[in-house]
């Protein structure tokens, strides 16, 4: 059994720690936008827009309010006739499926595969003649089998919007999440690998129509002049948050190299424990298409519950994501079709540990140290 060590305390999320390095940058850029009065719809907005396309290789990021808002003008921005279904994997936050509700389809749940990701053919099995759409969740920072998710998509005529709330950087086969379908969408949530200090989302596109169409939407659908065309809503991005996620972006590259690199070391610590399954290392050599950036690090143990006690118990914060339940198990949502086995498993199992820029090498150290003494190790 390892030494541990008595006096650390590692929470599984420091905001405060977090935002501590921007706050001179933050401020900054505050002061300078009042001073502008450049607060809705500016430049501000416009340069992390163009920054964001830039570095995605993408044709339009259009910044909205949140993921969730992102999602649903995504799906009416692509033409989701009224009543048709949408597949999405129950692993996944509420936000998913709310969205297609909202954008007047029917959303349809289906498995995920032994590492959480949706699983093609338990897609494929779910398809009636009434499925228009498919939503593959980049969840975790990584992303699912596109290869796969857009041959299924592509023979049966349905439109792809890719949920990568989670999923910023993250690449399958040198391509990013968020670049393979119709559209794509970003979260900006405090937690998220790019987080603001509050609510942010953008929108990806490269089809002109539905990014003219989204920028209407998500300004009442008025035009330049002022015209309303169509019906809108209130969706837009502050030109303040924008700044501020700007300014962090500029690192983003090395904050992704931090993330994958405290993945490795827990993998080096971890990956001999029989009683867990880790998520896939950074340098997969088996899997070498996924390029992972580890918006958190979920992994699946035995004796979950008592694991995280134990953990607690040394103060080392855990999560166990969206209330422990898959959405098809909320009972208010009203699911009735058949069981998703592997994801009901997986939510028995899943744990998420710390995984944050704030986090050194001891504290990761000192988790897998406990991690390791729980199974006698
Ligand atoms: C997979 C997924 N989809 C959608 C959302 C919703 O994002 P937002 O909170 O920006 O609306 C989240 C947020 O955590 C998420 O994790």
């Amino acid at each position: 059994m390892a030494t541990l060590a008595a006096d650390l305390s590692v929470p599984f999320f420091n905001y405060p720690k977090a935002f501590a390095p921007y706050e001179e940058q933050m401020v900054d850029a505050f002061r300078d936008i009042l001073r502008r009065g450049a607060f809705i719809l500016q430049k501000d907005l416009a340069d992390f827009e163009t920054n964001l396309a830039n570095y995605l290789g993408a044709k339009h990021v259009i910044g909205v309010a949140n993921a969730t808002d992102a999602l649903i003008l995504a799906w009416r921005a692509a033409g989701l006739p009224e009543g048709a279904e949408v597949i999405y994997p129950s692993h996944t936050m509420v936000a998913s499926p709310a969205s297609v509700v909202y954008a007047g389809g029917i959303p349809v749940p289906v498995d995920c595969d032994e590492i959480g990701m949706m699983c093609p053919d338990s897609a494929e099995r779910a398809i009636t003649s009434k499925t228009k759409g498919i939503m593959p969740v980049q969840l975790n920072g990584r992303s699912c089998n596109m290869d796969r998710i857009r041959e299924i998509a592509d023979r049966h005529g349905l439109i792809i919007v890719e949920d990568s709330a989670q999923g910023l950087g993250s690449q399958y086969k040198g391509q990013f999440a968020s670049t393979f379908g119709a559209a794509g969408v970003f979260s900006f949530y405090p937690a998220k690998i790019l987080g603001g200090p509050g609510d942010g989302g953008a929108i990806v596109t490269n089809d002109d129509h539905m990014a003219e169409q989204i920028k209407l939407m998500r300004d009442h659908g008025r035009n330049h002049e002022g015209e309303v065309v169509m019906w809108g809503i209130n969706s837009r991005l502050d030109n303040l948050q924008a700044a501020l996620l700007d300014l962090q972006f500029k690192d983003y590259a090395e904050i992704i190299r931090r993330r994958r690199e405290i993945a490795d070391l827990y993998q080096t610590r971890l990956g001999d424990l029989e009683q867990v399954q880790l998520p896939p290392a950074p340098d997969h050599s088996a899997t070498p298409e996924y390029f992972d950036t580890f918006q958190n690090y979920e992994m699946q143990a035995d004796n979950r519950d008592e694991l995280r006690t134990y953990l607690r118990e040394h103060r080392i914060g855990t999560l166990i994501q969206w209330g422990g339940k898959a959405v098809h198990q909320f009972a208010a949502l009203g699911y009735s079709g058949p069981a998703l086995p592997n994801t009901e498993r997986f939510f028995q199992r899943c744990i998420m540990l710390p995984m944050n820029m704030t986090l050194t090498d001891e504290e990761v150290h000192y988790v897998a140290d406990h991690v390791r003494s729980f199974y006698g190790r």
